[in-house]
Parts: structure tokens; sequence; C-alpha cells
């Protein structure tokens, strides 16, 4: 009992250490050189020596990119110095990848091989904060966020915010007036920051003021209007009323006196 869980740790820890070592690998994979974009590369065979009737060939991702069969170049898509070294002035993204040199002699024997892995990354833009007033609050965007191996990260009145997208999204409850906001982006090569800004949208900013009351200042304006109108068609109702009493009144007392007038003549 006390062997076979001494095996199953053994084979733990031998599992774990592959995994490590995997990842290690993944990681950091053999010969992988870190540029920036503009830089210049050379690519040698070290210690080995080109001779005259070696026959020397350099791919770049598979595809042959040189080929010199003793003093004949064949193929020179790309500059080789004298000892067979690769030279790469101002590298660029589209210059990434595999690059695999190899001397023959001339029968055909394989004297040196070199394999160098590059990865070509352009520096990040400065980026900037684009503020977006939302329902119930801002969404932030900081810009410049396209390129891919770009981390990005926030800070709010210059402390570290929690979030890596590039959208930050801050509620009406969680932003105060004079809030500022950040975003920063860096790749392997490079950081830079987007200049502070202080989002203000009507929405946030009035939430405090709007409220009368317990009331919204557009209901309370909405039943203000409703009741002065209301009182106001009152009004003239009861005017128009009092008007056609008034006419009838009068016609009334024309009526009554005629009548007197004929009993009084008769
Ligand atoms: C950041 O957010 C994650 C998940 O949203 C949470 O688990 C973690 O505790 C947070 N960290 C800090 C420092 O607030
Ligand atoms: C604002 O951000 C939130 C959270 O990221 C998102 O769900 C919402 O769609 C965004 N609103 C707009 C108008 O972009």
């Amino acid at each position: 009992m006390h062997i076979q869980s001494n095996s199953e740790t053994r084979v733990k820890m031998l599992l774990n250490l592959t995994l490590i070592l995997f990842s290690l690998i993944v990681m950091f994979p053999p010969g992988k050189l870190l540029l920036t974009a503009g830089d210049k590369v050379v690519i040698s065979f070290d210690d080995a020596k080109l001779q005259e009737d070696n026959e020397l060939r350099w791919t770049h991702n598979k595809q042959r990119v040189y080929l010199k069969k003793g003093s004949q170049i064949k193929l020179n898509k790309l500059n080789v110095s004298e000892d067979g070294s690769l030279i790469l002035e101002t590298v660029q993204k589209d210059k990434s990848g595999e690059y695999k040199g190899i001397i023959y002699d001339a029968e055909g024997n394989l004297i040196k091989e070199t394999i160098q892995q590059l990865c070509v990354l352009e520096p990040v833009p400065e980026p900037t904060v684009m503020v977006e007033c939302v329902e119930k609050g801002v969404n932030l965007t900081c810009s410049a966020v396209n390129n891919d191996e770009v981390v990005v990260s926030w800070m709010k009145n210059g402390m570290k915010a929690n979030v890596t997208h590039a959208v930050l999204h801050v509620s009406s409850s969680e932003l105060k007036s004079g809030d500022n906001f950040s975003c920063t982006v860096s790749n392997k090569i490079s950081k830079k920051s987007a200049k502070n800004v202080e989002p203000v949208c009507s929405d946030t900013d009035m939430s405090e003021k709007r409220f009368l009351f317990g009331l919204d200042l557009w209901w309370m304006l909405v039943i203000l209007t409703g009741g002065g109108s209301f009182l106001l068609i009152l009004f003239i109702i009861c005017l128009v009323w009092v008007c056609r009493c008034c006419r009838r009144n009068k016609r009334k007392a024309k009526l009554t006196s005629s009548v007197n007038y004929f009993q009084i003549h008769l």
C-alpha cells in the first residue's frame, strides 16, 4: 500500500516536471530572437567556415531565399556575407519566422546547419481613450488595441484598475466628477500610455441634481405643464359658461320688459 502510493507520487512528480518543461519550451522556444522593426540582424554559422567549393542554402519559412554552389550564386533574394552569414539590414514584420542555413561540401555531405527564429514586433502606437456616454454610465475604449500581442491595462485616478479589456465600463454610481482615466498598451518590446481623460456625461452629471423631492425633473415638468393646461382649460370653460349665463339673463330681462309693455297698453 505504502509502496504503491510512493510510486504514484513519483509518477505525479514526473508528470508535473514534464508539464513544466513543456510549458517552458512553449513560452521560450529555443533560439527565438525578439526584434523591433528596423533592427539589423546577422544569422551566422558560428564557428563553421564556408569553403570555396561548398554549397550554401538559406530558407525563410521553408521557402528558398539563397542558393550558392561553389562560386555560382543561383538565387539571392536576401543578402549573404562572404562567410555565409545571412544579413537582414532593417527587419520588418514580414521577415518574422524561421531561417535555416545549410552548408554542404562538394560531395553533398552536411557540414553545418543553423536555425534561427525571428519575431519582429512594431512598437505600440500611443493610445487614446475614447469616451462614450451610455445608459447608466460611460464606456471608455482604449484605441490602438487592434494589434495582436498587445496587453492593455487601465488606471483610475492613478491607481491600477482590475481590467485588461480594450473597453472599460464605468457605471454612473462608480463615477464621481473629477475622476480621471488612462490606459496603457504594451507588447514585448514597447509600452505607451494615453493622456488622462475626465469623462463627463450629462446623464451621470445630472443624476444627483435632476431629482427634486424624489421626482425626476422631467416628470416634474410634465406634471406642472399638464396641471397648468388643465387649469387653463377649466378657466376657459368657466368663462364661456359665465358669458352664456349673462347673455341669457339679459334676453330674459328684455322679454319680461316687453311683456310688461304689452300688458300696460292693453
Ligand atoms: C480582479 O478581478 C478578478 C475577477 O474579476 C478577481 O478574482 C480578483 O480578485 C480581482 N483583483 C483585484 C485586485 O481586485
Ligand atoms: C458598454 O460596455 C459594456 C460592458 O463592456 C457593454 O456590455 C456595452 O455593450 C457597451 N455599450 C456600448 C454602447 O458600446
